[in-house]
């Protein structure tokens, strides 16, 4: 089957307000008709409906980087799935390991965010990934089936039939260090096949899993040609049009 690759941007905690409208400024006029693969940024909170408006009738699609679990109430800085969705977002991300080891998102708070946001009716990027010292204990393969098992047992296919996943190693986010489109490859297989035999073949062969950890123009279509890389997910190329516009490019 098919599955048309998916570009996201994280902006992360960059871009003041106007750098941020430029920068989604600058995306509508290189890719605002592309048709190729499907693109999503996801800007910091408080630009997300000014962003979300710009780019209002296009093809780039705008996310949230975090949400809270809970639906309403005295969770002070707490955003909401609803809170989201009514500022014209459709995407999220889920589990970035940033959330995880910046500000201690575990598992079980990663599974339960991820409940919410279909709950919410927004498109999850469910982010994975092992730390520098996790691969160098071999534990690469434990800790994306610990992660994987703890975020989609409890879903059945059909409920999480617009998934996405982002493989991001830590070890090659904002390093400069991209794994090889051969070890990312490795991985990417390997996550098919264990979502395979969590939800079943046909989920497994629609679900897009993305790249993210040091992309950028120049190794983006070497990691991209891999049969089961579906895309990226771009952090500082991101902050660029035009490096953003030529990752997209690169993916057929
Ligand atoms: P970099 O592309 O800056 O390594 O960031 C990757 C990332 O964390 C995207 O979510």
């Amino acid at each position: 089957m098919a599955r048309t690759p998916t570009i996201g941007g994280n902006w992360k905690m960059n871009l003041d307000f106007d750098e941020a409208m430029e920068l989604a400024s600058g995306l509508r006029n290189r890719l605002g008709s592309h048709r190729g693969a499907e693109s999503i940024i996801f800007p910091s909170f408080p630009y997300l409906r000014p962003v979300s408006q710009r780019l209002r009738d296009s093809a780039i699609a705008v996310g949230a980087q975090d949400l809270h679990t809970e639906a309403s109430g005295a969770f002070t800085s707490g955003v909401t799935g609803t809170m989201i969705r009514s500022v014209g977002c459709t995407h999220v991300l889920i589990g970035h390991s940033e959330r995880r080891t910046v500000f201690g998102d575990d598992d079980a708070l990663v599974a339960k965010k991820l409940s919410v946001a279909l709950t919410a009716g927004l498109i999850p990027v469910l982010c994975i990934g092992e730390t520098l010292s996790e691969k160098e204990a071999n534990q690469t393969f434990s800790v994306l089936a610990r992660q994987l098992d703890t975020a989609l047992r409890a879903h059945t296919p059909e409920a999480l039939s617009t998934l996405i996943c982002a493989y991001e190693p830590v070890w090659a986010i904002g390093t400069g260090l991209t794994a090889t489109p051969e070890q990312a490859q490795e991985v990417h297989a390997w996550v098919r096949s264990h979502v395979r035999g969590l939800l079943g073949p046909t989920f497994a062969e629609q679900l897009r899993i993305q790249y993210g950890g040091s992309v950028k123009p120049a190794n983006a279509a070497g990691l991209m040609s891999q049969p089961d890389i579906d895309g990226a997910l771009v952090g500082g190329a991101s902050l660029k049009a035009e490096s953003f516009a030529e990752i997209v490019r690169a993916a057929r």
